[in-house]
């Protein structure tokens, strides 16, 4: 049986800075832990109490902010202005330890962190947790290449297919609700050509011509990706299995019983991440589309969302399905029993899928999710993606009919390629490997 190998830790010491939500925590904390791995001291800044786990040897240290970024309107502005005056703290009483912090590795949804790593005297890495597709339709967005409202579709992007209105991040069509996103969004490369490493949480194969394009351009871009554990990527290695820093309490024990006497590929697993809200109609269809199918589902389905399950709807379904409010959807998603996964198609999620060889059936939300969609439909091709109808809503009849294209259709057969490369990238040697060496061989040598 092969053991993940620790390197003893150096002394040198980086800072992980993620976005504190779900989706941003899971891949900086990932891609911490394989530095960890290979010898960095790694310690993680983090908002959320709860749950945490110190690990043991090779992992990340956790340190916890405790101030609350939600108390003032502007979330991002109020999130600044505490790192403003944590990051300093922090930095100073780790340095007292005797590891002195010498790199800041940041969300890229905070380019501001790169300026508080240079007045601290820090190293600055950036890591993107969206694809680098999506990145580079926002980076158009900052040239003034691609103006809201959008004028002309389809819009041509080089490198990219053609995409339709509805292709591109919610923030270009939904104007309205988000009038302010996009410019967080696109001012994420405001300084990224003063960062000292540009990361992604991609892997080379998937999306090669974006990254060649944007890195000839100035950024010289990195993937490390995927940023899962190991163990899922090659079933011959055994980590630590406490993996996560989960913002929701998962229903582990319960959900894998019920997937193991479930035979191969014929389970239906639903999720919609860690910020969705659907509407009450939408999550009706959903229901029904599910039950319409005659297959098995686990369905997540966030505490805060329960109330708009339609009535009677778990006691009716209780012998072909299971809803839980969160569970370890790397667990779930390596699971023999998982034949789809219906998805909103969050970056992680799709990477995870991706990485896991699992086909999906594409409902997108807002945010990068409708371009990772198109992705997944029409470049990758390892899902479909559901058609709103004009109300905005998808059908139970349209749920049912893609469901059951990917559960019986021959789309499963696509997944394998990007399994494989996803598992080469991380191997050793493997492209993405190499990166991550690269990056802590030269920390190495320049913090000493
Ligand atoms: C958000 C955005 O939606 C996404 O598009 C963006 O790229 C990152 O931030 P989120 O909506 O939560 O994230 O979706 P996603 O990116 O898929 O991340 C969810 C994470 O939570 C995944 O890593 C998934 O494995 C995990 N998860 C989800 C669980 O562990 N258990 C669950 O029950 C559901």
């Amino acid at each position: 049986m092969k053991t993940e190998q620790y390197r003893p830790f150096t002394e040198t010491h980086v800072l992980a800075l993620p976005l504190p939500f779900q989706g941003h925590i899971n891949p900086m904390l990932q891609f911490s832990k394989r530095l960890a791995s290979k010898g960095l001291k790694v310690t993680l800044l983090t908002f959320i109490d709860n749950q945490i786990t110190k690990t043991k040897n090779g992992s990340v240290n956790i340190e916890f902010i405790s101030s609350d970024a939600n108390e003032e309107d502007d979330y991002f502005q109020n999130l600044k202005s505490i790192v403003s005056v944590k990051l300093p703290e922090i930095v100073a009483k780790i340095s007292e330890s005797g590891f002195p912090v010498s790199c800041l590795i940041y969300d890229s949804i905070m380019p501001w962190a790169l300026d508080m790593a240079r007045e601290l005297g820090l190293f600055g890495a950036c890591l993107f947790t969206q694809s680098c597709a999506v990145s580079n339709i926002y980076y158009k967005a900052n040239e003034g290449k691609l103006r809201t409202p959008v004028e002309k579709v389809p819009v041509s992007i080089e490198g990219m297919p053609l995409l339709d209105l509805y292709d591109l991040p919610s923030f270009f069509f939904d104007l309205e609700n988000y009038p302010t996103s996009l410019n967080l969004l696109t001012n994420q490369f405001l300084n990224l050509g003063d960062a000292d490493w540009v990361f992604f949480n991609t892997f080379n194969g998937l999306e090669d011509e974006v990254i060649n394009r944007m890195t000839a351009r100035q950024f010289p871009i990195k993937p490390i990706g995927p940023s899962i554990p190991s163990m899922f990527l090659d079933k011959r290695i055994q980590e630590n299995k406490e993996y996560g820093l989960n913002l929701y309490k998962p229903n582990i024990e319960s959900c894998m019983k019920w997937l193991d006497s479930r035979e191969t590929f014929s389970v239906i697993y639903v999720s919609f991440g860690s910020l969705c809200i659907m509407g009450e109609k939408q999550m009706e269809e959903i229901a029904f589309g599910l039950k319409r199918s005659n297959h098995y589902f686990l369905w997540v389905v966030r505490e805060s969302e329960e109330e708009k399950l339609p009535s009677n709807f778990v006691e009716e379904t209780m012998e072909k399905g299971m809803i839980v409010t969160w569970c370890n959807q790397l667990e779930v998603l390596a699971h023999k029993s998982i034949g789809c996964f219906m998805t909103h198609c969050g970056w992680n999620s799709t990477m995870e899928a991706l990485s896991l060889g699992v086909p999906m059936v594409a409902m997108p939300q807002w945010c990068d999710q409708t371009t990772n969609a198109k992705f997944v439909a029409d470049v990758w091709r390892t899902g479909i993606r559901v058609k709103v109808d004009e109300e905005g809503i998808v059908t139970k009849e349209e749920i049912e009919m893609c469901l059951k294209e990917v559960m019986e259709g021959e789309i499963r057969k696509n997944c394998e390629k990007w399994k494989k490369l996803a598992k080469e990238a991380m191997e050793e040697d493997g492209s993405s490997d190499k990166n991550i060496e690269e990056f802590v061989a030269k920390l190495m040598a320049t913090s000493h």
